[in-house]
C-alpha cells in the first residue's frame, strides 16, 4: 500500500521521533513482585523497539507505594532509577525513542493487592472492585502531586527521552477529573476547573523539576461512556487546561473499569474505535493528537492521519501481536503482519497475574526459547488435525525445514475455531485462521483436506515424527431423555439457531453455555442457562466472562445454578434444587457440557513410534493459547 504519512518524521515538544507510530503503554506483569524491573521486562521492551516504532511507551509504574500492584512497575523511589534505566538503554539500543508511564490506581485497585487503604477523589467505588476508598485529605492530595513530579525526574534520570501521565481509565488522575467519581467541595472538585488542578498541578510541578524541554505526554479518556461521567465536550474543556499548563502532547484513549470494553475495545467494535474523539480534540488544541483503539493495519493508520484526526497514532495490542508491525510496513511486507484479532487473551492473562502472552504470538511472555532456527535433520513429518495446535506446529515445523503434511478431517482449516468464530460477536477469530492459513502456505506446509487419519494409514507412510493435534469432541452427560428429538448439542445451535423452539433450556454455563444463550437470545428466542457449579462462565478469562455476562444480563438470559439434573421430559429438563423438583419449562434442550479430549490415536500408537507428540486439547481441553504455545515449544526443539 502507498504510506505517505505514517512513515513521515514527527515532532513532540523537542523530541523527533523517525515516524508516527507509537507503541502505548501496555500493563505486562513480568516485573518482580515487589515491583523491580525484571529481565523479561527488559527483554520485551527491547524486542518491542527493535519492530521499529518512533516511541515506545514503557507501562505504568505507581508513582507512590499505595499504588503498588504486584508484579506491577514501581517508580516512587530514587532506587527504582537503576532498573530503569536497563530499560530505557534497551529501547534506546534499537535506534528508537523511550517513554515512561507514570499512574496511581486510586479506587481501581483493592487492598488486598496493595496491602494499603485505597483512596480517591471521594468515598465512591468503583463497581468490579467495589470497595469503599478513602477520600484524600488536602494534605495528601499535595503530596501525591509532588510524587508525580518526582516519579517524573526520575523518568528523566533514568534516561527516557519523555514522560506519559496517565490521566485515563478512571485511575486516579482520571478519578479527579471526572464528575461521576469527583464529588468533592473543596477546590479539587466540582467545576471543570477544579476537577483539572489536580492534574494541572501536576504537571506544572513536573515542568519545575524536569525543564521546558522535557516533553510531557497526558493521556485521557476522551470520552468516559458511564452514567454522570464526562463526554467528549468536558474532555474537550479538559484538553484545553492541560494544554494550557503545559503538556507536549495529548493521547486519546476512552473508558474506565465500569466501561471497560472501551478501555481494550474487543472485536466487534469498530477498528479505530476512538478516532473521532481523537478528532474532536484536536480541533481546539495546537499540541500533537495521538489517536489509540483498534488501528491494527497500516490503512488505518494512514486514514487516521491523512483525514488529520491525529498526528501520531499508538498501536498496543498490534505490536504485542505483530512486534515487527511497522519493520513489514517499511519493507512492504504489509500481508505479512499477523493481525492483533482483540480477543483480549492478552488482557485476561494480565488480569490473571500470569503475564501478558498473545495467541498470535507465542514467543510473547517470554517462557520459552522461539528461535525458528534451520532443523539439523530434515525430518518427515505428519501432523494430524488443523485447529490451532496442528496449523502453528506445521508451520513452526515447515519454517524450520521439515517436510510436513498436515491432515485435517473435515474440509476446512481452523478446528474447533471455525465454531468458536461463528457467534456474531467473534467473527473477529476468522482473521486468526486466515491468517493462520496464510502463514501455513507461505511455509510450505502440505495440506491434506477431508482426510481422517488412523494409526493403519501413519504406519504405512512410516514418517520420522507424528505430532497428533486432534482436539476434543462434545460430551454427552447421561441424563434420562437425552434421546428424545428435542435435545440438540450447541455446537449445531451456534451454526443455525434456527433449529432450537422459542423457549430453550441450555445444560451448561461454561464458555459453550454463555455463548449460545446469546446466540439464542440475539434471534429472539427465551434462553435460560442451568450449570451444577455455582460460577457462571469459570474458566472462562476475566475480561472475555465480564462482557459475556453483562451480554446475557442486557439480552434478557436467565440461568440457575448448583442444579443437578433429573430427567429431559418433553415439557422440559427437571432439576433438583436445594432438594426440591422442579420443572424448567422450554421447547429445546440444548447440551453444552463441556468438551473431551480425543486422544484415541495417542493410545493406538504411543508404544510403536519414537517420536509420537500430542499436543494442544487433546491432551487436555483448554484454549487457543495453550494450544499455539505447546505446538510452538515443541517443534523450535525438534
Ligand atoms: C464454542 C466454543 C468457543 C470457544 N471459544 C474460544 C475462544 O474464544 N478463545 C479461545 O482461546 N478458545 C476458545 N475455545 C477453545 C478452542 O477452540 C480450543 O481450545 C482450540 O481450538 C484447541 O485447538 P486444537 O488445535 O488443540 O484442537 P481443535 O481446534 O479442536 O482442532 C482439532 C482438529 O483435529 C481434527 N481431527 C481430529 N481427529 C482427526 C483425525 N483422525 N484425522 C484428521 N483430522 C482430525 C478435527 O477435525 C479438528 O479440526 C472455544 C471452544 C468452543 C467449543
Ligand atoms: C494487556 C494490556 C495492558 C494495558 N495496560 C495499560 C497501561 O498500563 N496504561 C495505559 O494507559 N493503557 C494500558 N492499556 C491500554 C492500551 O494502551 C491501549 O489503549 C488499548 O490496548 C487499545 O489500543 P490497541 O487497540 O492498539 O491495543 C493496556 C492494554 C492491554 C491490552
Ligand atoms: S491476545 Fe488477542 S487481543 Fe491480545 S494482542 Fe494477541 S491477538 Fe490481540
Amino acid at each position: 500500500m502507498k504510506v505517505s504519512k505514517i512513515l513521515s518524521k514527527g515532532k513532540i515538544g523537542s523530541l523527533e521521533l523517525e515516524n508516527r507510530f507509537i507503541f502505548p503503554a501496555i500493563d505486562t506483569s513480568y516485573a518482580h513482585r515487589d515491583g523491580k524491573v525484571s529481565e523479561t521486562t527488559i527483554k520485551h521492551y527491547e524486542r518491542i523497539a527493535s519492530g521499529g516504532a518512533g516511541l515506545i511507551t514503557v507501562e505504568a509504574a505507581t508513582v507512590h507505594k499505595s499504588g503498588l500492584i504486584p508484579k506491577g512497575l514501581d517508580l516512587s523511589t530514587d532506587s527504582a532509577i537503576q532498573g530503569f534505566s536497563k530499560i530505557a538503554e534497551a529501547i534506546k539500543r534499537q535506534g528508537t525513542k523511550a517513554a515512561a508511564q507514570l499512574f496511581h490506581p486510586g479506587r481501581q485497585t483493592s487492598s488486598r493487592h496493595t496491602g494499603h487503604t485505597l483512596f480517591a477523589p471521594s468515598a465512591i467505588p468503583s463497581k468490579p472492585v467495589y470497595e469503599i476508598p478513602e477520600e484524600m485529605t488536602k494534605a495528601l492530595i499535595f503530596e501525591m502531586i509532588g510524587c508525580f513530579a518526582q516519579a517524573a525526574l526520575r523518568v528523566k534520570l533514568a534516561g527516557f527521552d519523555a514522560v506519559e501521565f496517565h490521566g485515563a481509565h478512571g485511575y486516579l488522575i482520571n478519578g479527579f477529573l471526572s464528575p461521576w467519581s469527583n464529588k468533592r467541595e473543596d477546590e479539587f472538585g466540582g467545576t471543570i476547573e477544579n476537577r483539572c488542578k489536580f492534574a494541572v498541578e501536576i504537571i506544572k510541578k513536573t515542568r519545575e523539576l524536569v525543564g521546558e524541554d522535557f516533553p510531557i505526554l497526558f493521556r485521557i479518556s476522551g470520552h468516559e461512556y458511564v452514567f454522570k461521567g464526562y463526554d467528549i465536550e468536558e474532555a474537550k474543556a479538559i484538553a484545553l487546561r492541560l494544554e494550557e499548563a503545559g503538556v507536549d502532547a495529548l493521547h486519546i484513549s476512552a473508558g474506565n473499569y465500569e466501561s471497560f470494553e472501551m478501555m481494550f475495545p474487543p472485536m466487534n467494535t469498530s477498528t479505530g474505535t476512538h478516532q473521532d474523539l481523537a478528532k474532536e480534540i484536536k480541533k481546539i488544541v495546537k499540541i500533537p493528537i495521538i489517536s489509540v483503539g483498534r488501528i491494527h493495519t497500516p490503512e488505518i493508520a494512514e486514514q487516521i492521519l491523512v483525514e488529520g484526526k491525529a498526528d501520531f497514532v499508538a498501536v498496543g495490542r498490534g505490536m504485542l501481536a505483530d512486534p515487527d508491525f511497522v519493520k513489514k510496513i517499511k519493507s512492504n511486507q504489509e500481508e505479512l503482519i499477523r493481525p492483533c484479532i482483540s480477543c483480549n487473551i492478552c488482557v485476561d492473562k494480565l488480569y490473571g497475574g500470569e503475564g501478558v502472552q498473545c495467541i498470535q504470538n507465542p514467543e510473547l511472555g517470554y517462557k520459552f526459547s522461539t528461535d525458528i532456527l534451520q532443523a539439523p535433520l530434515k525430518k518427515k513429518m505428519i501432523i494430524v488435525g488443523a485447529g490451532p495446535a496442528g496449523m502453528q506446529a506445521a508451520i513452526t515445523a515447515a519454517e524450520r525445514g521439515h517436510d510436513v503434511s498436515l491432515y485435517e478431517q473435515s474440509d476446512d482449516l481452523g478446528g474447533t475455531v471455525r465454531l468458536a468464530a461463528t457467534p456474531f460477536f467473534k467473527k473477529g477469530y476468522w482473521n486468526f485462521i486466515s491468517s493462520l492459513k496464510k502463514r501455513a502456505e507461505n511455509a510450505g506446509v502440505k495440506i491434506h483436506l477431508n482426510t481422517k487419519v488412523d494409526h493403519v494409514f501413519i504406519r504405512k507412510e512410516a514418517p520420522d515424527t507424528v505430532i497428533l493435534a486432534t482436539g476434543s469432541t462434545f460430551r454427552i452427560p447421561a441424563i434420562k431423555g437425552i434421546d428424545l428429538n428435542h435435545v440438540k448439542m450447541a455446537e449445531d445451535i451456534i451454526k443455525n439457531p434456527e433449529l432450537a423452539g422459542n423457549e430453550v433450556v441450555i445444560i451448561g454455563g461454561g464458555w459453550t453455555g454463555c455463548e449460545v444463550s446469546i446466540v439464542l437470545a440475539q434471534s429472539g428466542r427465551k434462553a435460560t442457562v442451568v450449570k451444577r457449579g455455582s460460577i457462571l462462565g469459570d474458566g472462562i478469562g476475566r475480561s472475555h466472562r465480564w462482557s459475556l455476562l453483562k451480554e446475557m444480563e442486557e439480552r434478557g438470559v436467565q440461568n440457575m445454578t448448583n442444579v443437578s439434573y433429573e430427567e429431559i421430559s418433553k415439557e422440559g429438563l427437571v432439576v433438583l434444587l436445594n432438594g426440591e423438583r422442579k420443572l424448567l419449562k422450554a421447547d429445546t434442550i440444548v447440551i453444552a457440557a463441556g468438551l473431551e479430549s480425543n486422544n484415541n490415536l495417542y493410545s493406538i500408537l504411543k508404544n510403536e513410534i519414537e517420536e509420537l507428540y500430542l499436543i494442544g486439547d487433546a491432551i487436555k481441553t483448554r484454549t487457543v493459547l495453550e494450544a499455539v504455545q505447546e505446538a510452538t515449544k515443541l517443534t523450535v526443539g525438534i
